[in-house]
């Protein structure tokens, strides 16, 4: 497994991606502001509570530091969040219990500022739940879902197809499923022949025909959602992820 996400950088990098304000993830008034609370985002813009059963519980798949989880709390009884990252599941059990944590934020070189993330109180902390896991290899009697969330895991994986195939059992007939991805592919995570649509049109084909086969899910809608990760206070990495909103079929 790769290491990258247990890393202090990376941690700090989440932690601001995921809680920070404007203020301290991007001070310009350059127009990005449609690329912020990108894991805020993932929720309200990509699930569809109208269609979704009052009692319902809801999986964050490579849920980092937890950000979606928590907003995914406001809407379902039960959230499960899991990544592989030890890192950044103690930090997500962190946000949990005291509603807060500590951040490093690295202005340039050796220079950072550190202060605190705080979660939004309405954030129904009793309903959430986080764990060490792999996405590729979940455990047994994890039981199934009304919506799962898998935002920017895909192309982060050894072999996409292993999940893509396990969604069908995680995903509750009639439950929805939310990807996004901005298919950046590096074989230091993905060996090339593992990359979905290779052999065909492009990738989003590959996630699409995965998905289609057997007539398991529906793609509902897909649509382009901006994000920016701030690396320190004058480097930003702007990507365009694709999102997609499938349907789970019956039978
Ligand atoms: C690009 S980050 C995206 C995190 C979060 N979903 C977001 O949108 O901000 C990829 C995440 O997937 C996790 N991850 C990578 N491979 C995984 C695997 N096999 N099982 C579970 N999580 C994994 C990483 O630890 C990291 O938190």
């Amino acid at each position: 497994m790769h290491t990258l996400y247990e890393s202090d950088d990376l941690l700090n990098q989440y932690l601001l991606f995921h809680y920070a304000t404007k203020e301290k993830l991007f001070p310009y008034d350059f127009p990005v502001s449609e690329a912020l609370d990108f894991s805020k985002r993932c929720v309200l813009e990509g699930v569809d509570f109208d269609s979704l059963p009052s009692q319902s519980r809801a999986l964050d798949l490579g849920c980092s530091v937890g950000r979606s989880a928590f907003e995914m709390s406001k809407h379902f009884n039960s959230v499960v969040g899991i990544d592989y990252s030890e890192a950044f599941i103690n930090a997500a059990n962190v946000l949990k219990n005291e509603g807060r944590h500590r951040v490093d934020r690295l202005i340039s070189g050796h220079q950072s500022i550190s202060e605190e993330v705080i979660l939004d109180v309405k954030s129904r902390r009793d309903r959430v739940s986080f764990e060490v896991g792999d996405a590729e290899n979940l455990r047994e009697d994890l039981g199934d879902f009304d919506c799962v969330l898998a935002c920017n895991l895909i192309c982060r994986l050894p072999n996409p197809n292993v999940l893509l195939d396990r969604l069908s059992t995680l995903v509750r007939p009639n439950g929805q499923l939310f990807i996004t991805t901005p298919f950046t592919w590096l074989e230091s995570f993905t060996p090339k022949d593992h990359w979905l649509g290779i052999n065909a049109e492009d990738s989003f084909s590959g996630l699409r025909k995965a998905l289609e086969e057997h007539g398991k899910f529906k793609l509902l809608k897909s649509w382009d959602m901006p994000f920016l990760i701030r690396e320190h206070a004058r480097k930003f990495q702007f990507s365009i992820a694709q999102a997609s909103r499938w349907v789970r079929l019956e039978g």
